[in-house]
């Protein structure tokens, strides 16, 4: 065994292996062998004991959180237009800044600080969408690879229905996501994932084309789903041919044939969330885009009864923040919201939210978001600053979720190295 692929941390150890506990390790190490977990103990076992020990005694060590949804490329647009609903808020902000894309110089600039906050903020795994632009795509995948993130990285395909500025080539969208395909799918930490922006800003030609590239690569599919009234009716109007919106999807085999993220998932028929069930699609909720785009409020519980797999994102930028930790609050405060409401969706739990957040949302890089053996290292080290007095570990975590900044996140492991 390579002395430096084993690594130690000590210190109060926090995950949840199922939705419904925390597990808590007090005062324990936590072991990882070539970035993978290998055990929890609660003595240094004999052979490590010459080994190097990285000691947050009295710290909280936690999983590095999930993001299932968000836009490198809106990451300028925080907090701006959100008294807009999606169409609008798309044409007025979001088209006109991803059009600045073509700029090299301005994209860079924006990817850098993307992932600089990422890593601020706890994030070591995330779906992101880029532009339609090859080559600052390009970038992305670059600079989050750079920065020891693990993530999947959509270049955006929209040939219709949009902006010129924007609107690709049919051809040209399905060869450029091809070149990208052939360039990272093999990549360990940082793949590439097809992503039509959403049905509406797709042709029928486009469509069948990415899900003969998803199939061909065995790539990873992300889009929006049934996010907007508005947009549903647009989608109905676009392919009449399909009953439900999540149809026109699955009939060009980017509905669950590979890995598939679908986010939002607000107005589902139970047709549509039993085919999500069945196709293992993962429904992304968002629920700070959500508020800011007066979406709606996603039944999560309801799909999680039936049997959906959910996981979360900050959707930035309709979504204002990648704080993890408060898209999780944002969950559970909805979700306490549609119980109150209507009685029989049962709010999420603290460790529900986590789970999303975590195991949950890790899922789909794989063994990712605990602590059990086999897992990937991706983890944080919460210190003290947030905490009151007296405080157990469990309620240290509580208040660092609620209440804790940045600058309580002491340290950052993804797939066993330290990042940022
Ligand atoms: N639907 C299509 N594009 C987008 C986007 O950029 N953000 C959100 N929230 N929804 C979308
Ligand atoms: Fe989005």
């Amino acid at each position: 065994m390579a002395e430096q692929s084993v690594l130690i941390l000590k210190g109060n150890i926090i995950f949840t292996p199922d939705a419904r506990n925390f597990k808590v390790y007090r005062d324990s190490y936590l072991i990882a062998v070539g970035g993978v977990i290998r055990e929890i103990c609660p003595a240094l076992p004999a052979q490590y004991q010459a080994l190097r020990i990285h000691d947050y005694t009295n710290q909280l060590i936690i999983p590095g959180f999930v993001d299932l949804h968000t836009h490198g490329a809106q990451f300028n647009q925080r907090g701006l237009g959100l008294d807009y609903k999606l169409l609008d808020w798309l044409n007025r902000y979001t088209f006109p800044e991803e059009g600045k894309f073509s700029d090299p110089d301005y994209a860079s600039r924006v990817y850098e600080a993307f992932a600089s906050e990422l890593i601020a903020q706890g994030t070591t795994r995330a779906a992101v969408y880029a532009t339609v632009h090859l080559s600052t795509s390009r970038l992305l995948f670059a600079v989050l690879a750079r920065r020891g993130l693990g993530a999947y990285v959509g270049k955006v395909n929209m040939d219709a229905n949009c902006p010129d500025f924007l609107k690709e080539d049919t051809a040209k969208s399905l060869q450029a996501t091809e070149e990208i395909l052939a360039e990272w799918t093999g990549n360990s930490l940082v793949k590439p994932i097809i992503t039509p922006r959403f049905a509406p800003t797709s042709t029928r030609v486009l469509m069948d084309g990415l899900g003969k590239l998803a199939i061909k690569y065995d790539a990873a599919v992300q889009s929006h789903l049934a996010e907007n009234t508005g947009e549903i009716e647009w989608v109905r109007e676009l392919f009449p041919e399909h009953r439900e919106y999540h149809q026109v999807y699955q009939h060009y085999h980017l509905f669950g044939r590979t890995p598939t993220l679908m986010a939002h998932c607000i107005h589902l028929s139970d047709n549509a969330m039993e085919s999500m069930k069945e196709n293992q699609v993962i429904a992304v909720h968002c629920p700070d885009s959500n508020m800011n785009l007066s979406s709606g409020i996603m039944p999560v519980r309801k799909l999680l009864n039936a049997g959906v797999k959910v996981g979360l994102g900050s959707d930035v930028g309709a979504g204002h923040s990648l704080s993890m930790p408060q898209t999780m609050i944002r969950a559970i405060q909805l979700s306490k919201i549609k119980h109150a409401l209507e009685a029989e969706h049962q709010p999420l739990t603290l460790p529900e939210a986590f789970y999303l957040a975590t195991k949950g949302g890790g899922s789909f890089f794989g063994r990712v978001g605990s602590f059990e053996p086999g897992y990937a290292l991706d983890a944080l080290v919460i210190n003290d600053t947030a905490a009151g007095w007296d405080m157990e570990p469990l309620e240290k975590l509580q208040r660092f979720i609620y209440t804790g900044t940045t600058a309580d996140i002491a340290a950052r492991y993804a797939a066993g190295r330290k990042i940022g």
